[in-house]
């Protein structure tokens, strides 16, 4: 499928106009305001499976039939969403076996949303069966521009279906061999070991729940369950819509399914960004920000993705819901278009009267008008998209990554020992992810089975577990030339949280590293130890490495405690490339420090050829040069030549004062 699906960037967002169907007039007043706010294209039909069968068998497309033609004759580009992701009550109570049964092995009863059994035959069917009356209906529509499944995909079932789907799994996971399960799990350990795979059940707190090896099996399986339900949704509109892309919108580091492996499944990746600004740190939330939308770009490859939903004014699920300061959400969005994002939708188009969320920002407020600060944000923010059309289709390209891995994220939290408290896995991964987002460097993020061939420089925080066939890579990567970090507690365990015997880094990375690690320390949240880099004083905070060096240059050394004078941060040429090991966790500016020298000797350069300003996010995406301000107050930037405006449409040179929350696109 071409990178290019539109040529222009899609504004809009989830649209709702079931929940009007009492004064259908506001369908046509929605229709007026879509076009005042330069709106394109809405997203219609998430939860709409109540309307559109109403009984079993019985069937009512005509509200859908209206909008689908109003948006149409509008002009506007519908994404088409599949109704599962909320189901009408005749489904529940005629199929319990529909609903979810939680931890506590209770069913629940019909209510919210998102509350289904992913194994259940009768709930495939019905909305197989549903998703080929829609595809059916609509094939020919020219409005339908792509399929959003569902809606947030997210959860796990405990029935018994799930269960013996989970055995199946398992058994064919591990060869049908329980003894060999046994082994990969250490079930030998506290008198576990299995007679045969039907004494397996769900990790459950109330049952097994001190397995780490069960529990990633639960993970992978419940991931393979979400892409196999999301194929049975997505079959009927393959084979009646070939060309129309699907894609289903993915949370923000959402771990309860593997997304990197569900990425593999779809057309396109879009997610939905809600940001927490506001809260005391902007800057820290935008680099978290970016890092995420550079990992969903990451899963495919570059290729752009979907800003499926964003707020245009406030959340209402906070636990304070404070408005974003005026053109916050603008200078979000302008950071989404950055990244890679060929779409700014909201949720939603217009706020509900009544339900769970009618606090929650929309882009209509309950006063109906357009005569609203949100409303006029919308309307610029629509217009400046415009004048961004030829962005659409281009790829980044990144010569750097950080490894962020969804199995690792989920071993990290699995295990027992050392620093039980304070992993923050991901936190570790942004933390060094910052030093390059700030500096205008282009990052991927990717999975460590990611090809690492094409970066110049690849850095794998706390990568705990390796998957099969990752210590040979990274050994390939280094011998070829290419410079790769690790820190702390790494490369210790295989994909069962097993141990690698022989010592740390497992197996030949001891040679690639040149180092040998011996124990690990941990530090009480009011205990701090020192160590130095390049003749800076660091804290060592939480966690840290006691390696000796082999053939390692060593240059930075613990200060502290009985290991002080040991090696801390290590460099080992191996082969072409270096691999470097920073041993301690430290929570100011090593990482930082270290990318600085890793970026010199690696010759990465920034997108911006000017000083980026502190705060400042610099980003280039295709012609398009981002200068974005997060900082909390005015920014200077002192342009290198004569750039064009594309906002303003002028020329740009000089110093440029951009105010907090502003931003420049430069050509
Ligand atoms: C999610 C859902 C939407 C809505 C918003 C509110 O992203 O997909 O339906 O509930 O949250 O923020
Ligand atoms: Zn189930």
């Amino acid at each position: 499928m071409d990178d290019k699906l539109f040529d222009r960037i899609i504004h809009g967002g989830d649209y709702n106009p079931d929940q009007w169907l009492n004064t259908p007039e506001i369908w046509d007043e929605d229709m007026r305001l879509m076009n005042l706010a330069h709106v394109n294209s809405a997203t219609v039909g998430i939860f709409a499976w109540s309307l559109i069968e109403p009984q079993e068998g019985v069937y009512d497309f005509s509200c859908l039939d209206t909008i689908m033609d109003k948006l149409h004759e509008n002009g506007k580009a519908v994404i088409l969403a599949t109704p599962s992701g909320a189901r009408p009550p005749w489904l529940a109570e005629k199929y319990p076996e529909v609903l979810r049964v939680e931890e506590n092995g209770i069913r629940n009863l019909f209510g919210v949303r998102h509350n289904h059994c992913l194994t259940s035959p009768v709930y495939r069917e019905k909305v197989r069966n549903i998703n080929r009356m829609l595809a059916e209906r609509y094939k020919e529509h020219p409005a339908l521009k792509m399929w959003h499944i569902s809606n947030e995909y997210s959860g796990e079932c405990h029935c018994d279906l799930c269960q013996n789907a989970f055995r199946a799994w398992l058994k064919k996971e591990y060869n049908n061999d329980i003894d060999d399960l046994n082994e990969r799990w250490w079930n030998g350990f506290w008198s576990h070991r299995l007679n045969s795979f039907e004494q397996i059940s769900s990790p459950v707190n109330r049952g097994e729940n001190h397995v780490s090896a069960l529990k990633l099996a639960w993970k992978r399986f419940v991931t393979d369950s979400h892409i196999s339900f999301y194929e049975n949704e997505i079959a009927p509109l393959r084979e009646l819509t070939p060309d129309i892309p699907i894609t289903t919108n993915f949370m923000r580091m959402y771990d309860g399914i593997d997304y990197q492996k569900f990425a593999q499944h779809l057309d396109l990746i879009s997610w939905d960004s809600y940001p927490a600004w506001e809260k005391g740190n902007n800057e820290e939330e935008s680099i978290s920000v970016a890092f995420t939308h550079d990992v969903f770009r990451s899963m495919k490859g570059g290729k752009p993705f979907f800003l499926m939903e964003s707020t245009p004014s406030l959340v209402n699920w906070h636990p304070v819901n404070k408005l974003p300061k005026p053109a916050r959400q603008a200078l979000s969005s302008m950071q989404a278009v950055a990244h890679g994002a060929d779409s700014i939708q909201y949720f939603q188009w217009r706020k509900s009267r009544g339900g769970h969320e009618k606090y929650h920002g929309a882009v209509v407020d309950h006063c109906g008008h357009e005569n609203t600060r949100v409303f006029r944000e919308v309307t610029r923010l629509g217009k400046q998209l415009e004048l961004l059309a030829d962005i659409t289709g281009s790829r980044t390209d990144s010569h750097v990554a950080v490894v962020c891995d969804w199995e690792n994220i989920w071993a990290v939290r699995y295990f027992c020992g050392y620093n039980n408290n304070r992993r923050d896995y991901i936190k570790e991964c942004e933390k060094w992810y910052a030093p390059f987002c700030k500096r205008g460097i282009a990052t991927d993020v990717i999975a460590m089975d990611a090809d690492f061939s094409k970066y110049d420089l690849v850095i794998a925080p706390f990568l705990y577990m390796l998957k099969d066939g990752t210590a040979e890579r990274i050994e390939e990567y280094v011998k070829n030339g290419g410079t790769f970090l690790m820190t702390y507690l790494s490369a210790l365990v295989d994909t069962d949280d097993r141990c690698y015997l022989g010592g740390f880094p497992a197996g030949n990375l001891k040679n690639v590293f040149g180092i040998v690690c011996e124990e690990t320390d941990s530090l009480p949240e009011n205990m701090t130890g020192k160590a130095s880099f390049n003749g800076k004083m660091y804290d060592v905070n939480h966690v840290c490495d006691i390696l000796h060096a082999d053939t390692a240059a060593v240059l930075g050394t613990y200060e502290s405690d009985f290991y002080a004078g040991t090696p801390a941060v290590t460099k080992n040429t191996f082969g072409k490339g270096a691999a470097w090991y920073a041993a301690f966790r430290n929570d100011d500016c090593l990482a930082n420090d270290i990318c600085q020298q890793l970026i010199a000797e690696t010759g990465l350069v920034s997108d911006a050829a000017f000083p980026v300003p502190d705060g400042v996010q610099v980003r280039k995406r295709g012609d398009f040069l981002f200068v974005l301000n997060f900082a909390d107050d005015n920014r200077s930037i002192c342009l290198d030549k004569e750039y064009t405006d594309v906002l303003a449409e002028c020329p740009c040179s000089g110093t440029v004062s951009l105010p907090e929350c502003g931003y420049l696109i430069l050509k």
